[in-house]
């Protein structure tokens, strides 16, 4: 798939991996339409960024944790840019609890956005291609599905499903719309940590760095761009997953 002149919509985008990802479609081409949840300011610059570099995009704000409203947001999408092509849903939580803790609510909370939502983009954005059109699906998952945090109990089944629905989607939406993910391990800091954090997690990787967000950019734009691959997961994750 060409990325030039199609239309993304990128979930979590005004800040961290989601931000660098819609940069990256932006420059290879892609009307990009920036969704955000809170971070209104960041998403106006990073719309001010794309326009300076001579792309055209949008910004909207959709709150994911209503999967009932995922539909709006590939709706507003294609208003403000056209026919949706291009799906990255990056948005997620990452709360804390484990199986001793969780109650109900956290437990409906995470899969609400993390899982939930992600469907739902995904279901009205194959409703919506037309036939004669093609699209990609690109959801950002965890390498953590399969080694688990024991503290992060309802993210990572939340994630596990992630993985799941991306190959049964893949099969469902073939031949015209491919699905696939990117599974990440230490690549940013988490919210509130410092980078002395996750350089202590990378000193034990294989390749002993912190990955920063290049890489997730272009495992993401080539699964894109690769049009025989369907329901693949791959992990950039600095060889995290042979330890
Ligand atoms: N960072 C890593 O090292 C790492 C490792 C493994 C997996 N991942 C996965 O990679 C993806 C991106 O990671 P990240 O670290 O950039 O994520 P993040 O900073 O934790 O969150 C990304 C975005 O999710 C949005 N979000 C949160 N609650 C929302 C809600 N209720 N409705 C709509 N949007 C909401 C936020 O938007 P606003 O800011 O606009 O509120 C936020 O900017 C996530 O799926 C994450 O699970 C990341």
């Amino acid at each position: 798939m060409d990325i030039g002149g199609r239309t993304a919509v990128v979930t979590g985008a005004a800040r961290r991996v989601g931000r660098s990802i819609a940069l990256g479609l932006a420059d290879a081409g892609a009307r990009v339409f920036v969704h955000y949840n809170r971070s209104a300011e960041p998403a106006e610059e990073l719309l001010a960024e794309i326009e300076s570099r001579g792309g055209k995009a949008a910004i909207g704000s959709v709150d994911l944790s209503q999967p009932e409203l995922a539909a709006d947001l590939i709706d507003m999408a294609t208003k403000a840019l056209g026919e949706v092509s291009i799906l990255v849903n990056s948005a997620s939580g990452f709360a804390t609890d484990t199986i001793e803790d969780v109650s109900l609510d956290g437990w409906l909370r995470s899969h609400n956005l993390t899982l939930a939502s992600p469907v739902f983009l995904t279901k009205r954005f194959a409703e919506l291609i037309g036939d004669g059109s093609t699209g990609a699906v690109v959801n950002i998952t965890d390498v953590r599905t399969m080694a688990p945090y024991h503290k992060h109990f309802s993210y990572v089944i939340a994630k596990g499903g992630i993985d799941t629905f991306t190959r049964t989607a893949a099969l469902s939406l073939a031949p015209r719309i491919r699905v696939n993910a990117v599974a990440l391990g230490v690549i940013l800091p988490p919210p509130g940590e410092d980078a002395a954090y996750v350089e202590a997690l990378a000193a034990e990787l294989p390749l002993q760095r912190v990955g920063g967000t290049d890489p997730v950019v272009m495992a993401a734009l080539g699964l894109i761009r690769n049009d025989f691959v369907t329901g693949e997961i791959i992990r950039v994750d600095g060889g995290a997953h042979l330890t």
